[in-house]
Formats: structure tokens, sequence, C-alpha cells
């Protein structure tokens, strides 16, 4: 099946209203490109889970912290459509820049509480720009349905939270991280990484498995996180931005593992700031007597 590209956003209410004079539900999965499995992961739970798939193509220049990071940004539009065509997605929605920002455009959806802490005190604005321009693709397209990678877990619950907050009728799915053979989670800054910071790089995933494996056996957080830290510092990893224990279901800081939870790490390695996090089990509750 072919996907159709579209650019306007006139264009894409109109063949949302076309699908749905003839039933069935939307989804829309948000990307800005350079499109790998785990992507495609996303568009094939969208296409199991509903009758039509937008893939949304957009590189937010807003959403960046440097200008190196932004025009580094691989831009590969051609594969990804080659790329969506094999899965069967009915639209790639690339709008230009112009039409996301027209002249004048002074809104911006500002997300507290959950944007507030682990990338957000390294990001400056970063979460502002994403829950502003995820709110614009979601009203744009009306989808009922989002699919989004766990891989972003605190940009899930961003995205959550203003879906909530505004009263946007739209569900938001989701998925589990797709990761390589070596455990990294994929991600399209991964291609920047040499063969040397990609050995190093995957030390990340290893220490964050092993480090909630010991959270769950009972390791008090506090140590294992300081263990954890120390090993990725002895890895090469230039800098770790940031690594925290936090509740899988609001997000908040956890000194102990009283409840399903995230372990949450960003560091750098080369020029190449990494996020990844994987879940950790609860210790189980003590049965009290009496
Ligand atoms: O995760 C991303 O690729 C982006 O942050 C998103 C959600 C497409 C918004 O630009």
């Amino acid at each position: 099946m072919t996907t159709t590209i579209i650019r306007t956003i006139e264009e894409l209410r109109k063949t949302v209203s076309r699908w749905r004079s003839m039933g069935g539900r939307v989804a829309v999965v948000p990307t800005m490109g350079a499109l790998h499995e785990g992507h495609l992961s996303l568009v094939r739970a969208a296409l199991a889970g509903t009758d039509w798939v937008i893939v949304t193509l957009f590189v937010n220049p807003r959403q960046f912290n440097s200008a190196d990071d932004l025009t580094t940004y691989p831009r590969t539009e051609n594969e990804d459509l080659a790329k969506i065509e094999t899965t069967g997605a009915h639209v790639l929605y690339a709008p230009n820049l112009e039409d996301m920002y027209p002249p004048g455009f002074a809104t911006t959806v500002q997300v507290g509480g959950v944007s507030q802490g682990l990338c957000g005190s390294h990001r400056e604005g970063h979460f502002d720009a994403v829950a502003t321009i995820v709110t614009k693709l979601f009203l744009q397209t009306g989808a009922d349905i989002a699919y989004l990678g766990e891989k972003d877990f605190q940009q899930l619950h961003v995205v959550r939270r203003l879906a909530h907050d505004l009263d946007i009728p739209i569900e938001v799915v989701a998925c589990p991280t797709i990761r390589d053979a070596d455990g990294m989670a994929m991600s399209s800054r991964n291609t920047r990484l040499s063969a040397e910071e990609r050995k190093i790089a995957s030390h990340l995933p290893t220490i964050l498995f092993e480090t909630a494996k010991k959270l769950s056996g009972g390791l008090e957080p506090r140590e294992a996180i300081a263990e954890a830290q120390q090993r990725l510092r002895t890895a090469g990893f230039a800098g770790v931005d940031y690594l925290e224990l936090r509740s899988e279901a609001e997000l908040s800081s956890l000194d102990q593992l009283d409840r399903p939870a995230r372990l949450l790490g960003a560091a750098t390695v080369g020029g190449t700031r990494l996020i990844d996090n994987v879940a950790v089990k609860p210790l189980p509750k003590l049965a009290t007597s009496g």
C-alpha cells in the first residue's frame, strides 16, 4: 500500500474527515524522522490498534538546545517514507516550518510537575517546545490515539499530562523501548557514535538493568545509584547528567522502592548525550501479623 505524503493542515483535515465519514479510529505517531525499528514498532502497534494511521515527521527546531544538535540532526525523508510504506501506514504528515510556526506565533504550552527535574533540569525550554508541538499535532490530526515510546519516559508523562489537562480527547499509548543486540535503546542520535563511543555507550543499558535488579533485590536506592554512577564514569562516560529512581505512574522521586518504578539515566559520551530508562519491580510487601 502506498503512503500518502501530506504537507498542509488543510489537506490533512480533509483526509481525516473523509476517514471519519467511513468510520474507524485514527492514530497518530509523532516523530522527528530518521526512523528506526523503534519508530516502526510504534507504527505497527498503531496499525494493529486502529483503522487509520498518520505518522508525523517534523524536526521541531524549538526543542533543540544547541544549534549544532539541530543542524547535525539526521534528515532522511525519502528513506523514512520508504520505511513507512513497508508498514502500510496511511499518511506521512510532514508539514513545513512556516505552517507550524507562522509569523506572529506566540503561544507556548508549559507543563509543570512532570517536566521538572531529569531532562527538564538539563535542557532549558525543551519540554515547553515538545508540549507545544505535540499539542498542535494532536489538534491538527484530531487523532483518537497517540503512540509514543517509553524510551523518552519523561516526554511520555509530559504528553499524557497535557492531553489530560487540556481536555484533548486522545488516548496516549506507551510502547516498550526497542533495543539493539548490544542493549542500546534505539535512537536517531546513536548514528553519531563512533565504534569506540558505541562500546562505552552500551554500558548505560547494562548498568541500568543490573542496578534495577539490585534494587529489586533489596539494595538501598541511595547506595545502588551511587555505585551505578561510579560505574558509568569508570566505563568512560564524560558526564552523568542524572541517574534517578522515579515512580512509574507519577514520575515522583523515590527514596524507597515501595511501588513500581523506573530507573532513568542521562549520560554523555563524546559529544552525544544519551538517555535511557528501565522498569524496576517494587520490593515485595512485608506480611503484617495480627
Ligand atoms: O520524540 C520525538 O521524536 C519528539 O520529541 C516529538 C514527540 C515528535 C515532538 O517533536
